[in-house]
């Protein structure tokens, strides 16, 4: 049976033209470390690194190479932002539509007397931007948001809280995961401080690989969660404070950042708002599509505005994790069903607790492809409930 690959918004497939030969390549005719060696092939994997950095500079629009810091992937990128930053005492801000990739941090600092607000958001997981300005405290440092939610693909509106950030002196940390390589994401637009973003969904690169993009003073702010071997100040056995290396020890994920140097170059090569346009195409179709389906609900914006290419649907007359393994078995679709490690997201949707099944689109899908799709979500919701499969 043919497969269609529908569950993109939890990582990309297939990666980049290019992604898996620029790894094969390291691995078999490079091989070598970085910041540590003195020969021909140590400098040819710094270069690639170093070549990340700046293709990451250009697609997010941010000017320092050296504040671009690598990471295995947006969840510890996020740890080391939300860690390092907050002391006991400190307040910030959220939205109602975040990942557990924010909130598992967050609450985890709880008991260390740092507190967090949800701004409300409507139940299509728009943010209710104009609450904002009464949530926040004396004691509030920073406003830490998803840029695009994970379960409906809803889009917060997030240059207008970066202006309220800069209104109110609080920093502003992004979670990109979701909008990286799907859109144009601009540092300087977001008036962000972070942003935080994962190599392996949109980028279109390799699992294990992410970082984030910092400004030098929240940078000075931050304290490093990992420490060890950067291959510099050897001599010193206290973390490096100058950038990268603050926040990169150990040995990187090389073979990954190969990966993802190609990934990069393809998108840049394409131009994301051309695969943006091609990827918004097909989402369109889609949810003109489900919109004929009586027995389902489409979760969040019913339109293509403000969205991303993530689409969560609702069956109203059987269990979403049986419908997502029927599309799989019957169909070849490939999807997520639950709860998406976003439950508050869930809650403000009202779709908690059963969650949803969520398809993720990507712009190397086609018009068949969605045509397919839909035909299998609508004999799976119109043959019966759980035990007339
Ligand atoms: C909005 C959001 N944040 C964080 C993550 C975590 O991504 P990763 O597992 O790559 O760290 C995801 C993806 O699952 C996500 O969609």
């Amino acid at each position: 049976m043919k497969q269609i690959y529908m569950d993109n918004g939890a990582t990309s497939f297939p990666k980049a033209p290019g992604v898996i030969e620029s790894m094969t390549y390291y691995l078999q005719s490079v091989g070598a470390s970085v910041n540590r060696s003195a020969y021909t092939s140590a400098y040819a994997s710094e270069n690639i690194v170093y070549e990340t950095r700046e293709l990451l500079c250009q697609i997010f629009d941010f000017d320092n190479p050296e504040n671009m810091v690598l990471t295995k992937n947006v969840t510890e990128s996020l740890n080391v932002l939300i860690k390092g930053l907050l002391k006991p005492g400190d307040h910030v801000l959220v939205s109602s539509m975040e990942h557990n990739a924010v909130m598992r941090p967050l609450n985890g600092l709880n008991n260390h007397k740092i507190t967090y607000t949800k701004v409300p958001c409507d139940s299509h997981g728009g943010l209710l931007v104009d609450t904002i300005d009464s949530l926040i405290q004396k004691n509030t440092k920073a406003i830490i948001m998803t840029h695009a939610s994970n379960v409906s693909g809803t889009i917060l509106p997030l240059e207008k809280v970066g202006r309220i950030c800069q209104e109110n002196e609080l920093l502003f940390i992004i979670d990109a995961a979701q909008t990286a390589g799907f859109m144009p994401v601009s540092f300087k637009k977001l008036h962000a401080d972070a942003i935080a973003f994962t190599g392996h969904k949109s980028l279109l690169g390799p699992q294990g690989t992410g970082g984030f993009m910092i400004t030098t003073p929240l940078a000075e702010m931050t304290s490093s969660l990992m420490e060890g071997g950067t291959g510099s100040l050897s001599y010193e056995e206290i973390q490096p404070r100058y950038m990268p290396d603050k926040f990169e020890a150990g040995t990187p994920n090389i073979p990954g950042i190969y990966g993802l140097h190609a990934a990069l170059s393809y998108l840049i090569k394409e131009d994301i708002k051309t695969i943006y346009e091609k990827e918004m195409a097909l989402t369109s179709a889609f949810i003109m599509g489900l919109m004929n389906i009586s027995k389902i609900a489409v979760i969040g914006i019913p339109e293509t505005k403000d969205r991303t290419g993530v689409i969560s649907i609702d069956f109203r007359n059987r269990d979403n994790g049986e419908a997502a393994h029927l599309l799989a078995k019957n169909f070849g679709i490939l999807t997520r069903s639950g709860l998406h490690c976003a439950p508050s997201a869930h809650q403000t949707l009202g779709t908690y607790p059963h969650g949803t099944v969520r398809f993720g689109l990507s712009h190397f899908m086609t018009k068949h492809d969605i045509h397919d799709a839909l035909y299998a979500i609508h004999h799976i919701s119109t043959s019966g409930g759980s035990n007339g499969i």
